[in-house]
């Protein structure tokens, strides 16, 4: 037996029980449903701070929230991402956060590869947004457990049955209320927790929001006497939920077919405390991942991670380049040296840091399920595995459909060397998709987005960052599909679209004017390969 291997044998158990203990998972929502706001509530009752606005926010409550590109706050948008770690009643809450612009979607795609689980947070007056909706069906792709929280209950919002009825409509999710509401949206007294007993709780306010709301437990009597027709009308629908039959069932959950539902109001901190219970209980551990050949890798096996996000220029002082690595099995140590599956160069550790927004702090062990950020690390690019012992390496993260495209041109044609340099590294951190063909030549890539705004980012970095200030041309194409070889040479000869090869992976890609040319191309050329790409296309 090798010594790695006789390590990871006697840490075993130690790897386990901390794998045990953790729950990684992210937030999927609509730009305004109150993410942060959720985010701040939730570190709040975990005890992670001490009182709400510390930790993520917009405006005014910026908090940590990193702040270290000029783009992002002359926008006031947040377009980084990372992790945050919560500490609740001996758990470890690995909250990994994802970007709220629209725009920055596919990053925050790449976020969901790297969870566990996923709560879908709905205002409760708009119930199922575009944004969720896309994020939700990378949910659904993954088969990932996801749990609802319906937000802004305080506020005046729609029924909850029709709520309830809109996700099992929409994306064919099965809804099962964990708490009930007591009060419509805007009058909210309190909730029902059907998990544990139809025990009730009342809520007080506490001004600002800014500690934790005043929990009352009430007898049904108390309850019926205090809150009259309006609890009244929660038994009866509660009756009615468990005639229809949406009571929790776990396998449906694990299997992402069911949701537990949960109602409360972040900003108050109206039910927060059964939103982390729920996460806690049900919520899956990190469990056995495949590996690029389909074979599961056990959690206590050596060390194995996977680069799900690459972030640049977060000190000005020196521009280093950080991996976030998901921790799939085995223990960390700091200071470890690992191997790079991609080259089979040694990667050392030494400089391994636990990051939430500018807040940095240096990180010694991690176990399955933390995020380790890794500094310096010039030569990995996302989807990449770091493993210790025998060579393992976990399958690539998608790339998602692409939206937009543009033509990329060196502004000086003296710089060249820098455009090339600039483009590929801003390509193997995942900024923007990289294409190209024989046609257009090397000097003219194709930058691919899902969100228009990568292409700002990628400018700004071209000049900035590399010297090598870039001018774009857009192009009249709004979708992509997966071709292959045999089916290329066809297609790029028809009109209105063109193959080009993804950089990153050698992918052949069909892109097209729009949908409607599209169907005339399928129409035409039953037997020509056209694939839809992860995410909408
Ligand atoms: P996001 O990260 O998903 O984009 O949303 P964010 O938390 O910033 O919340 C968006 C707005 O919704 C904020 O108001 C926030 O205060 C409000 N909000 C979030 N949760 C609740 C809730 O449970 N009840 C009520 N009534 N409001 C909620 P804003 O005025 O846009 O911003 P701010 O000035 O308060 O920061």
């Amino acid at each position: 037996m090798s010594v790695t291997a006789d390590n990871a044998t006697q840490k075993a158990p130690e790897v386990a029980a901390e794998a045990a203990r953790r729950r990684t998972f992210a937030v999927i929502s609509h730009p305004d449903a109150g993410k942060s706001t959720l985010t701040e509530a939730l570190a709040l009752h975990a005890a992670a701070i001490t009182s709400a606005g510390a930790v993520h926010g917009k405006g005014d409550r910026r908090g940590v929230t990193s702040d270290w590109m000029e783009m992002e706050q002359a926008r006031g948008i947040s377009i980084t991402s990372a992790a945050l770690r919560i500490d609740y009643d001996d758990r470890v809450l690995n909250l990994l956060d994802t970007p709220g612009h629209a725009d920055f979607s596919e990053d925050t795609y790449r976020v969901l590869s790297a969870v566990d689980c996923a709560i879908m947070l709905l205002d409760s007056a708009k119930g199922l947004e575009p944004q969720t909706l896309k994020l939700f069906d990378v949910c659904r792709a993954r088969r990932m457990p996801v749990i609802t929280f319906v937000n802004k209950w305080d506020r005046p919002g729609r029924e909850p049955l029709e709520l309830l009825d809109e996700i099992e409509q929409r994306i064919g999710l099965r809804p099962t209320p964990m708490n009930w509401p007591v009060g419509i949206a805007g009058d909210f007294r309190g909730l029902i927790d059907r998990a544990d007993g139809d025990h009730y709780t009342k809520f007080h306010r506490t001004p600002g929001g800014a500690t934790k709301a005043v929990e009352e437990r009430l007898s049904d009597e108390q309850a019926a006497a205090v809150e009259d027709t309006a609890w009244e009308q929660a038994r009866e629908e509660i009756e009615l939920l468990g005639e229809i039959g949406a009571d929790f069932d776990e396998a449906s959950f694990r299997a992402g077919e069911s949701s537990p539902v949960l109602f409360g109001a972040a900003l108050p901190n109206f039910g927060i405390s059964q939103l982390l219970e729920t996460l806690v209980r049900l919520a899956p551990a990190p469990a056995a991942q495949p590996d690029a050949k389909g074979d599961p890798r056990p959690i206590t096996a050596p060390f194995a991670g996977q680069v799900f996000k690459m972030q640049a220029n977060m000190d000005k002082a020196h521009r280093d380049r950080m991996a976030f690595v998901r921790v799939g099995s085995g223990r960390f140590d700091r200071g470890m040296v690992l191997t790079h599956a991609a080259t089979g160069r040694p990667f050392a550790t030494k400089y391994t840091q636990a990051v939430f927004g500018s807040e940095r702090s240096t990180i010694e062990t991690a176990y399955p399920g933390d995020v380790i950020a890794l500094i310096n690390a010039q030569a990995l690019s996302v989807g990449d595995t770091l493993y210790d012992g025998p060579r393992v390496e976990f399958p690539p993260i998608p790339s998602f459909a692409p939206e937009h495209f543009a033509v990329a041109r060196a502004v000086d044609a003296g710089r060249y060397k820098q455009f090339q340099r600039g483009i590929s590294q801003l390509d193997s951190e995942g900024v923007v998709q990289v294409l190209s063909s024989d046609v257009r030549g090397e000097q003219a890539p194709v930058l691919a987005a899902v969100g228009p705004l990568q292409f700002d980012v990628v400018k700004h970095r071209m000049e900035h960052e590399f010297r090598a200030p870039i001018e774009l041309a857009h192009l009249d194409y709004s979708l992509a599909r997966r071709t292959d070889a045999a089916s290329a040479p066809a297609l790029h000869g028809l009109s209105g679209g063109e193959v080009l090869t993804r950089r990153s992976d050698g992918e052949l890609l069909m892109l097209v004017h729009n949908k409607w040319r599209l169907r005339v191309i399928e129409r035409d050329h039953p037997d020509l390969v056209l694939e839809p790409l992860l995410a909408g296309g």
